[in-house]
């Protein structure tokens, strides 16, 4: 397990964040004060440029950087490095008014107004080649600095633009897809129907708002196209810059489970894995805990695309943020946990939005190292400079990674087609939650999970849950075989392998593509309960009953074993939870929803098979593992405001260097990294 330190210049963690030093250019006494307190804070590293091109090119043509260079220098000289973004994610005022296609039409048809930002035309060719220039300016210029690590392409890119010219360019990605034969396309989105049937693919619309919205397929593709032109795009920001400086390596910061684009399909084109998390902090539906883990799944989905190097975490708020429903401050010491946990989930960067605040517009209140209060004496100051002397200590850390041998599936496509599907319930669905729970459950038993979509590669897992798996990609099915084959533990539940991957149902049963046979069952019909509605499953081995909501399978038993079977209803005694023995492994099956908690004894005993240990933590406490090749650092981190007590801990904490021989106390908010 070779340690890959993503960043050697800095020798460790990079703590920093977006600098806009744009927004103070008649201020050279703010810029100089700027690098004393990044010095104090312990950064050494920010990200410039995010949104300079009305700076950097005020009028067409005439270009800027002069200030850019000072900067960069200035900062370098003090240790701090730089990361460049391409400024592509807002265009100044002259470029939608001499390229109007710049600008996106939206679902509705309607051409944008100029404003705002990320709003951009993905197809435009005028576009494409404003950024591909600005990109080749800022290459030549910076390529070469000894301050700059890494270009950070445009800024979370997202959305969709359902212009004339998009509209042309999904026509001939459908008309590529389906081998220029307008009757493949027919029959993978059974057009049949409705008497939707298309003659030619110039023809078929994008699912405008009053237009075609009926045909799952169509609504998939879209998606997949809309992640298709997303990449289509970074890729040409990534040549540009390429074509000048090959070797500086490339990241986009990506936002939790976007919706929009298919994040794996992107990560293909980027060095680095990079994104930004926002949570909800003392949100009065969760605990800290509920919360904090929820984002160590966000971590995990990110850190999964690249499982051989860290990831980043490119932005978060030191403070509040201004944009959640409610938003409220972070407590003392939440800070310092939030960026442990980023380090404990395998990140090398922690980063943030933004240094200083800007003293108008849209984000003036949003929170910032500096606040307007302008000293290095807040609350937020000292949290943050406790972080930078925290990543020092941790230092060593640096270049590992979080090793898993359980992976969960979670697809973005899967995810599309049940958003889409005209079945189930609407309020129910909660497919993302579900695997979110599931998740959760195997972090409280201390097991690192990956989160990796359904066509990965299994060969390095023991334990695979594939939660609500509606959509089979080809060749999932055959792969999920070999796995349990193999000797594999896989966990699927309701609502397995309905459709292909263009929305058509399998015939013959579902789980289709074969997984009937995996699994010996056949899901004849589902019951989608009302919100109020229960049921049971009850064991004959001694496990407690598990509770049904939401959804339940009615199973067709062929050649599985039952574990349990519904108490209640016309399908009481009927088989709820089953198990196959397929080769050297086991393939259960669980019929309907149950509360992840009441499943613990079922994923104790897939793990007991696996060989993998389960530990015991006490209630609010999270645990993590980086290794590398010269030892392994063990995070723990306290979310309660009471003290924990963890027991069969050994090893030298990192944080304050004490000897820890079995029992690890905790202060309330406190966390230890763990050397061994
Ligand atoms: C209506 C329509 C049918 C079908 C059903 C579905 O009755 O006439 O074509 O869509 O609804 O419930
Ligand atoms: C995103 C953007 C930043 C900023 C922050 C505010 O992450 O990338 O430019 O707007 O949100 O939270």
């Amino acid at each position: 397990m070779e340690k890959k330190i993503l960043f050697p210049q800095a020798g460790g963690f990079l703590h920093g964040g977006d600098y806009n030093p744009e927004q103070w250019l008649d201020r050279p006494d703010i810029l100089k004060e700027d690098v004393r307190m990044m010095k104090k804070a312990g950064v050494n590293c920010v990200t410039l440029g995010v949104f300079s091109w009305s700076v950097y090119e005020p009028v067409e043509g005439e270009f800027h950087f002069g200030w850019l260079e000072k900067i960069m220098d200035h900062l370098y000289e003090n240790g701090i490095f730089t990361i460049l973004a391409t400024p592509s994610g807002a265009r100044p005022a002259w470029l939608d008014e001499t390229y109007p296609e710049a600008m996106r039409v939206s679902r509705q048809g309607m051409r944008n107004h100029h404003g705002v930002r990320h709003n951009h035309c993905m197809s435009s060719p005028e576009y494409r080649k404003k950024t591909a220039d600005m990109d080749r300016r800022l290459a030549e210029r910076f390529g070469s600095h000894p301050g700059l690590l890494m270009y950070h392409i445009s800024n979370e890119l997202g959305g969709e633009c359902f212009c004339p010219l998009c509209t042309a360019r999904f026509q001939s990605y459908l008309s590529e897809k389906f081998d220029h034969d307008i009757e493949k396309l027919n029959q993978a989105w059974w057009t049949t129907f409705w008497s939707h049937r298309y003659s030619s693919f110039s023809q078929v619309e994008p699912p405008f708002a009053n237009g075609e919205g009926s045909i799952m397929g169509l609504n998939l593709e879209w998606k997949r196209f809309t992640t298709w032109n997303m990449t289509d795009f970074l890729k040409e920001e990534i040549r540009a810059l390429r074509e000048i400086t090959p070797s500086v390596p490339v990241t986009t910061n990506f936002m939790m489970l976007y919706n929009g684009l298919d994040y794996r399909k992107m990560a293909r084109e980027l060095d680095v894995i990079s994104w930004d998390s926002y949570p909800r902090f003392h949100n009065d539906e969760e605990t800290l805990f509920e919360t904090m883990t929820e984002n160590a799944f966000h971590h995990t989905v990110m850190r999964s695309m690249k499982k051989e190097k860290p990831f980043m975490l490119m932005e978060s708020a030191p403070g509040l943020v201004n944009w959640h429903p409610f938003n409220k401050v972070k407590r003392p010491g939440v800070h310092k946990l939030f960026c442990l946990q980023t380090a404990a989930c395998g990140s090398d960067t922690v980063q943030y939005f933004q240094w200083r605040k800007g003293r108008g517009s849209f984000e003036q209140y949003h929170g910032a190292v500096v606040d307007h209060l302008g000293t290095d004496d807040t609350r937020i100051f000292r949290e943050t400079a406790q972080v930078g002397e925290l990543l020092k200590k941790i230092a060593p850390a640096a270049g590992t990674c979080v090793r898993a041998r359980a992976a969960l599936l979670f697809d973005w496509d899967n995810r599309w087609a049940i958003q889409d599907v005209k079945a189930l319930a609407e309020p129910t669905k909660c497919y993302e939650k579900t695997c979110i729970s599931i998740w959760k459950e195997f972090l409280k038993m201390g097991v690192e999970m990956d989160v990796v979509p359904s066509d990965d590669d299994f060969s390095g897992y023991d334990v695979i849950v594939a939660p609500m798996l509606y959509l089979l990609q080809p060749g999932t099915a055959s792969c999920l075989k070999q796995f349990v084959e193999r000797g594999g533990q896989l966990l699927a539940t309701y609502f397995t392998g309905y459709v292909d991957d263009n929305t058509l149902c399998f015939m013959g049963g579902f789980p289709g593509d074969g997984l009937s046979e995996l699994f010996g069952v056949i899901s004849e019909e589902i019951d989608t309960l009302y919100p109020s509605d229960r049921n049971h499953i009850r064991f004959g081995d001694g496990w407690e009953d598990w509770e049904v909501r939401d959804y339940a399978e009615i199973l067709r038993l062929t050649d599985a074993e039952v574990l349990g079977r519904y108490t209640d209803d016309f399908y009481q005694g009927g088989a709820a939870l089953t198990r196959k023995r397929y080769g050297r492994g086991n393939a259960y099956y669980a019929a309907a929803r149950c509360c992840p908690g009441q499943m613990r004894p079922l994923f104790e005993q897939m793990l007991a098979q696996a060989g993998i240990p389960v530990k015991q933590f006490p209630e609010g406490v999270e645990y993590h593992v980086r290794t590398g090749d010269e030892g392994t650092y063990e995070f723990y981190l306290n979310y309660g405001t009471a003290p924990a007590c963890v027991q069969e801990v050994y090893g030298q904490d990192m944080l304050t260097g004490s000897e820890i021989s079995g029992t690890l106390t905790l202060e309330g908010y406190g966390a230890a990294v763990i050397r061994k």
